[in-house]
């Protein structure tokens, strides 16, 4: 038995119904591969996958073909030379009996033929068929915080698959993971922690050489490319007496080392940064700012077409609580606001969506539409921190579009227009997601975490597709084994693949509901950052307060407070500083108001608070009972597994609710008026 599960990918047990399979047998008969050349990497993979997925639908292997021409009653796979199609874009469409699948370069192939597998499993293929997918983001990244002795960092799936025991894994796991996420559009992966701690400094240098050259190569097989996080300070640890930027030695150390590591790693992408960071080194220990850091590495990474990814998660964790003024949130843009345009071409700031720090709900980072001429890329959350941690279902699509819709106000420009290049002309820019795997057999602990993995390549790739159908996508395709004879559609698809969108769209709203109330976030067992606890980063240094006392809660953040607000362009600005106009679910993030302070409709925040809390528990044990009624309809380890899931989300959505209730209620003194028990 395999040690872990082919996720999305699971066709031999695809049986979406007769018709589908009969459409998937006359087309995958004959297979012509078009002025494609048979040695690239690339290509042999998508003829792997062509393979794997006639030989499971049809039985038996396709005939392919080499020709430079296409042909009739076939699949035609195609390299042409198409402006329309962009870089990594394709087109599939039909004519007569053959369809066609047309890319400028394989990465492109590759996605089209992922794509027209995907059509053909989920029904859509049909004869009409003419699409055309350039991708909106040309950066779409995943992040692992692996460490090479094995552990996770924010893991909640297991160990890692990239490293054990301080070494690296490359094995058919390795291989799956590489399908997996370029089959959604991923195109960059970072394996190792942004805290680079221990071993991992020496992942640039001879020790670990080959096997990073061996899983670059075997990520380049599926047009991704691999980045590695490195430690600002690494000059120390290879006895330099300095890490100064502007320090000519230093400068020297890092251009030899980027000539030692592309002589062995050719096809390296680039660096990830984490510096003055929750103790890690940076430029700011030699009076130099980010930019000064930044730079000099990408100037000695540039030969080698090599990108500095940067990240913008710089604040002071060490902060007195009792001081007012100083303000976490407004950190990131006072550091790296003033740098706007001062970054080498080969530079990528790394933005967090939110000024703190993904909570389950934020306003959106105002660096977006604070820059404007430095490249930027959008790092979101799916390993479940703050959401959750795969214990509970949380369907994060519905947010992640919100945070792209945005309109920054910066040239009516959204945080997607940013952060796909489109308005600045700009080609390092793009998505990234703080990666949710592990060694688990299902990969993301929670089945239904799956989908976060799933929806947010195809995001990246599609920043127009509604979540509903990303959930819908990924239900009938990890759901849709046949279980022994019976197929998908004969035990009821329909119902499985409604079931589990809707529990899936409502899973982020209802566990806001049990969160922390109205944005102000962080009422979490601090360190490990799961279950309720109200005031356990309430005097820590953290940086993250609610400020609750008898009469009010939330921090004023207009300009008579913190005056984050006038980091946001004007009439964003003015949306959030009038308690009127600023979002309800933000409102304890940008005011701080009384417990008896009437919401639009007509509730007291304090009531609000006891409303939402008995209502996120109930649906909590809504979404259980739904799971339930999938029983015997889906496989029975995917249904055991999730379900063990549901019944503890039940549960600690109960203790979400009294121990928030309860606190409020013994702060305020304030009755719930429905008279529900709280202790
Ligand atoms: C959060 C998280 C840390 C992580 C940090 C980061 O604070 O809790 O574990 O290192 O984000 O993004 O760097």
């Amino acid at each position: 038995m395999l040690m872990y599960s082919s996720l999305w990918l699971n066709y031999e047990k695809l049986m979406i119904s007769d018709d589908v399979e009969k459409r998937a047998a006359d087309i995958l008969k004959n297979v012509c591969f078009v002025s494609c050349d048979g040695e690239n990497r690339i290509f042999k993979s998508i003829k792997k996958e062509i393979e794997t997925a006639s030989e499971i639908l049809l039985g038996e292997k396709s005939t392919i073909s080499f020709s430079d021409k296409k042909e009739q009653n076939a699949l035609s796979v195609c390299l042409v030379r198409e402006d329309k199609l962009g870089k990594e874009g394709f087109r599939i469409y039909s004519d007569d009996n053959a369809f066609t699948i047309e890319a400028n370069d394989y990465n492109g192939l590759l996605y089209g033929t992922f794509e027209f597998i995907e059509m053909l499993r989920l029904g859509k293929l049909t004869k009409e068929v003419n699409i055309i997918k350039i991708p909106d983001n040309p950066l779409r990244m995943l992040n692992h915080w692996d460490n090479m002795t094995g552990d996770i960092e924010r893991g909640y799936s297991g160990n890692s698959f990239f490293f054990a025991d301080n070494k690296m894994l490359i094995n058919d796991r390795t291989v799956m993971y590489a399908r997996a996420v370029s089959s959604v559009g991923i195109n960059a992966v970072v394996i190792n922690n942004v805290n680079v701690k221990g071993e991992a400094s020496y992942l640039i240098s001879k020790k670990h050489y080959d096997d990073v050259r061996k899983l670059s190569e075997l990520f380049a097989d599926y047009g991704i490319r691999l980045f590695l996080s490195v430690n600002y300070a690494l000059p120390l640890e290879y006895g330099l007496e300095s890490a100064d930027p502007l320090d000519e030695k230093v400068c020297e150390w890092w251009k030899s080392k980027c000539v030692e590591i592309y002589e062995n790693v050719p096809l390296l992408g680039g660096f990830l940064v984490k510096a003055d960071s929750e103790g890690r080194p940076g430029p700011f220990s030699y009076g130099r700012n980010q930019a000064d850091g930044a730079n000099m590495l990408a100037r000695a990474i540039a030969p080698f077409d090599g990108i500095i990814i940067w990240r913008c998660f710089v604040y002071n964790c060490k902060q007195d609580w009792r001081d007012e003024k100083t303000d976490r949130a407004k950190s990131g843009y006072d550091y790296f606001h003033s740098l706007d345009g001062k970054f080498e071409e080969n530079v990528i700031l790394q933005i967090k969506n939110g000024p703190m720090d993904f909570q389950v709900r934020e306003p959106i980072s105002p660096l977006f539409g604070g820059l404007e001429n430095t490249n930027q890329m959008l790092e979101v959350q799916i390993a479940q921190e703050y959401t959750g941690q795969q214990r509970h279902v949380c369907f994060l699509i519905p947010w992640f579009k919100e945070i792209l819709a945005f309109n920054t106000h910066m040239k009516e420009a959204s945080v997607a227009d940013i952060v796909s290049g489109r308005v600045m002309g700009n080609k390092n820019a793009g998505m990234t997601a703080v990666c949710n795997t592990g060694d688990d057999y299902n990969w993301t602990g929670h089945d239904l975490a799956g989908a976060n993995l799933y929806g947010f390549g195809k995001l990246a790739f599609d920043t127009s597709l509604s979540a509903t159908d990303i959930a819908a996508n990924w239900a009938r395709l990890y759901l849709s084994q046949a279980i022994g004879e019976s197929s998908f559609a004969k035990r009821n698809g329909e119902k499985i693949v409604n079931t589990v969108k809707e529990i899936l769209m409502k899973s982020w709203p209802v566990y806001e509901k049990y969160n922390a109330p109205l944005g102000i976030g962080w009422m979490v067992v601090p360190g490990i950052h799961y279950g309720p606890d109200v005031d356990g980063y309430e005097y820590s240094p953290w940086g993250t307060y609610h400020k609750a006392d008898l009469h009010a809660i939330g921090r004023d953040r207009t300009d008579n407070g913190t005056g984050y607000v006038s980091q946001y362009r004007e009439e964003n600005k003015k949306m959030y500083e009038n308690v009127e106009t600023c979002p309800e679910e933000l409102l304890l993030f940008f005011h701080r108001l009384p417990y008896n302070y009437v919401l639009k409709n007509g509730k007291t925040v304090i009531q609000h608070i006891y409303d939402t809390h008995f209502e996120g528990a109930d649906e909590a044990v809504k979404l259980l009972e739904e799971w339930k009624s999938l029983e015997g309809l889906i496989s029975k380890d995917v249904y055991e597994r999730a379900l063990e899931r549901f019944i503890h989300q039940a549960e600690h959505s109960k203790e979400w609710r009294d121990v928030i209730n309860s606190y409020f209620f013994r702060k305020t003194g304030i009755k719930d008026l429905q008279g529900r028990e709280i202790y």
